[in-house]
């Protein structure tokens, strides 16, 4: 009855060098998503400029980059019911100052430009994302975790 998303999450490298990575992962999973995908790399200046192409010619990309790059990021992809609404909802607004309290970026940041992690903001993002940062045999879907068991077995009553 209900249908799972993808998304795709980074764990930007100001949460990576703050130690930040299990309380990020922590929060997903205790709202029920799987993890089908994890891995840390250093981002390559052609995988930076991929991932934020939209933002190619605002005044901040340059900035942007050098963020992206400047130590490792963990890449997560996610599966989950309204999955990419919902890990955007729990990182909070671009601005820490303004995400709201309980977020990941109002509990962890203090500035926009530094704001520790990156969610896609529509499935087509996630789906594009995802493909620049895993490979199809990298991400495992065929394990079902104890929430897609529940959501199945009410579905099916
Ligand atoms: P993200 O793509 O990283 O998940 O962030 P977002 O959707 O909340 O925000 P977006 O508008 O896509 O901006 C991408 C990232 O660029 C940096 N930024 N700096 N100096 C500035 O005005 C500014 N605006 C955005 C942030 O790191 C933001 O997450
Ligand atoms: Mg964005």
């Amino acid at each position: 009855m209900h249908t799972e998303e993808r998304t795709f999450v980074a764990v930007k490298p100001d949460g990576v060098r703050r130690g930040l990575v299990g309380e990020i992962l922590k929060r997903f999973e205790a709202k029920g998503y799987k993890i089908i995908g994890l891995k840390m790399l250093q981002v390559s200046d052609e995988l930076a400029a991929a991932h934020y192409i939209e933002h190619a010619d605002k005044p901040f990309y340059p900035r942007l980059i050098q963020y992206l790059q400047s130590g490792p990021i963990v890449a997560i992809a996610l599966k989950g019911y309204n999955v990419v609404a919902g890990v955007r909802h729990l990182m909070g607004s671009t601005d820490p100052n303004e995400a709201e309290v309980g977020t990941i970026r109002a509990d962890f940041g203090q500035l926009k430009e530094y704001n520790i992690v990156h969610g896609s903001d529509s499935t087509a993002s996630a789906e594009r994302e995802l493909a620049l940062y895993f490979k199809p045999e990298e991400l495992i879907e065929g394990n079902k975790c104890m929430s897609e068991l529940v959501i199945e077995s009410l579905d099916a009553q």
